[in-house]
């Protein structure tokens, strides 16, 4: 343990190093904030402990909202967007289900701008905020460039690039390849279903046929949840506030709530990594914290191409 934790800092380390260059480069840096808005990551971990100590289920909420954000034009708040009159955004798509953590994300922006006004972006928070969720939730601690910008489109139309709960792995391998993910760094984001629920409208497609990836026990969990309605919740796992490797163990169960889980221990090519996370939870946090610094890289904005909202909601 104490060895597999000694590992993981260098690793974190490297992260931070390596996530430093890349970020100069792009004009993004680890310590971007440092002489306009010293305490914003502070601000920021507050405000979210504060917010998950009252409700840990948000924890879920602000991570899926971190990996929406980024898969829709970059990460650059768009997912904050509220609809206006000549345009339907993209958080009034059905994909936008459960969605949650608005509000936080808005408390710490308003602290911000009392403190450093028009500094820090809504795409910074956002990418902060599911990183500080994540280690609350018992995940691993790491660091992500900071400097993004906020985009000005948000467009319910581009939902649709978002993966669906129906994809097999070949599909998801290739889908998370057009933004630069390898199968194995596929398997480890999908790792974030540690976290959280789907409803029942996410999953019963799989209850009419019997499925022989899908342990008849689980098939009656999933039949007896969703008895109680389309909105009705079924945790990933069986520790749905806790950041831990239950997950895979989960699919190795063939207990995957939906088929784009159970798919990645289904297909040859993927189960090798579910069984590798399964085993290994230091494995699993080190790929995942990689990942997820990547995935906050994806398509940034800077300078003129965005802009620091003043409010996450609304361009300026
Ligand atoms: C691999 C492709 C993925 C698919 C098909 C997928 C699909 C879904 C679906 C259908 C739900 C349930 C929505 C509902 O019924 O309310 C969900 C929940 C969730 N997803 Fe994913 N997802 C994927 C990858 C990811 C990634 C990469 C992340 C983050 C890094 C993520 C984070 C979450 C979280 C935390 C929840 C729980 C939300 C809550 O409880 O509020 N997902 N996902
Ligand atoms: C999600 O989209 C629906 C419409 O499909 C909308 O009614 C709802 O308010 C949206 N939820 C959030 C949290 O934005
Ligand atoms: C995955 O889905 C695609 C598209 O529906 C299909 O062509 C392919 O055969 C499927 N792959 C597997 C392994 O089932």
């Amino acid at each position: 343990m104490a060895l597999a934790y000694f590992l993981s800092v260098i690793l974190a380390m490297e992260v931070m190093v390596s996530g430093y260059r890349f970020g100069e480069a792009g004009g993004l840096s680890m310590n971007y904030y440092i002489m306009t808005c010293p305490f914003a990551e502070s601000v920021i971990k507050d405000i979210v402990n504060r917010a998950l100590q009252d409700d840990p289920t948000v924890a879920a909420g602000l991570v899926r909202m971190h990996f929406h954000d980024c898969f829709i034009e970059g990460c650059d708040a768009s997912i904050l967007l509220d609809s206006t009159k000549d345009n339907t955004a993209e958080k009034d798509s059905p994909a936008n289900l459960s969605l949650r953590g608005y509000e936080i994300i808005d408390d710490a922006k308003e602290e911000l701008e009392r403190q450093c006004p028009g500094v820090v972006s809504c795409a910074d928070i956002v990418a902060m905020a599911s990183r500080d969720a994540v280690f609350f939730a018992g995940g691993p601690v790491y660091d992500i460039p900071q400097g993004r910008k906020d985009g000005r489109r948000s467009k319910i139309q581009d939902t649709i690039n978002l993966p669906s709960p129906s994809l097999n792995a070949s599909e998801l391998i290739r889908l998370f390849g057009q933004h630069g993910f390898n199968a194995q760094e596929m398997v480890a984001l999908s790792g974030a279903h540690t976290l959280g629920v789907a409803r029942c409208s996410s999953f019963k497609s799989r209850l009419t046929n019997v499925d022989p990836n899908m342990d008849s026990n689980f098939a009656k969990t999933l039949s007896k949840t969703c008895s109680a309605g389309d909105t009705a919740e079924q945790p990933f796992d069986p520790t749905r506030n806790s950041f831990d490797n239950l997950y895979y163990n989960a699919l190795q169960r063939k207990s995957g709530v939906l088929i784009s889980d159970q798919t990645l221990f289904a297909t040859q090519r993927t189960r090798g990594i579910v069984n590798g996370y399964g085993l290994n939870q230091a494995m699993f946090f080190l790929d995942f914290q990689q990942a997820m610094v990547k995935m906050s890289l994806l398509d940034v904005k800077e300078g003129s191409n965005g802009e620091v909202r003043n409010n996450c909601r609304k361009i300026n």
